[in-house]
């Protein structure tokens, strides 16, 4: 396992505010002079891009679940091997929206594959990195569910899935943060919006040793 203090990953269900969490804490991180590289995933490197257009695109339904896994599996690989290990190799700090947790809840956990499988193709994926901390911005499924009716725009493949999805990927975080409380940070995502952003400062303050 390899682990840098500098890298740390967000994670949380859909319409958790976890994007919304990450451009404050950027804003926050820029106006202390503070750098940082923010890496999306699926995404982040053009050939992880590219493979994040077919996983996004909603006429794909047809997509079968081992499929799915392999290409964000093959998105991360990418994205880890040619932004992320060196950028860390060279002391700078990285801040991931999602890292491989988010397979192990959504294909793992939401698709029932293997789990000791998924834990093998996200270390290969990934050669061993792991996220020094993880935070897990949650919400419930319902809260899920009634955040997206209300932003009612036009919803992804992914967005498309049952409140049941969402209650087996919630469940799949949680059982991921009890498995590895030194490395998960849950913050209660349903409060105001200023309130998570103040948990989360305090905690990367911490452990980055920022002003608070
Ligand atoms: P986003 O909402 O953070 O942009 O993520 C896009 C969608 O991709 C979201 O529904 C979660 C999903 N996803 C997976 O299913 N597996 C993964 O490994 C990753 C990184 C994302």
């Amino acid at each position: 396992m390899k682990q840098y203090k500098n890298f740390i990953s967000f994670e949380g269900i859909d319409f958790s505010g976890k994007t919304t969490q990450l451009e404050r804490l950027g804003r926050r991180l820029r106006e202390i002079n503070f750098p940082f590289h923010l890496v999306r995933e699926p995404g982040g490197a053009a050939i992880s891009e590219k493979i994040r257009a077919i996983l996004l695109d909603k006429a794909h339904g047809e997509m079968h679940p081992r499929t799915e896994i392999l290409l964000y599996s093959a998105a991360r690989s990418q994205l880890t091997h040619q932004a992320i290990l060196p950028l860390l190799e060279a002391g700078e700090y990285v801040i991931a929206d999602r890292f491989f947790d988010s397979t192990t809840a959504y294909q793992g956990y939401g698709r029932s594959l293997d789990i000791a499988f998924v834990e093998i193709l996200n270390r290969f994926a990934t050669s061993g990195l792991f996220p020094y901390r993880t935070f897990l911005i949650d919400i419930s499924p319902e809260e899920a569910l009634r955040r997206r009716k209300a932003a009612a725009r036009p919803s992804d493949r992914l967005e498309n899935e049952s409140l049941r999805f969402y209650r087996a990927i919630w469940e799949a975080y949680h059982a991921l943060a009890a498995q590895d409380p030194a490395r998960f940070i849950v913050i209660p995502g349903e409060q105001p919006v200023e309130m998570v952003a103040a948990a989360v400062w305090e905690r990367i303050a911490e452990i980055w040793d920022l002003p608070r």
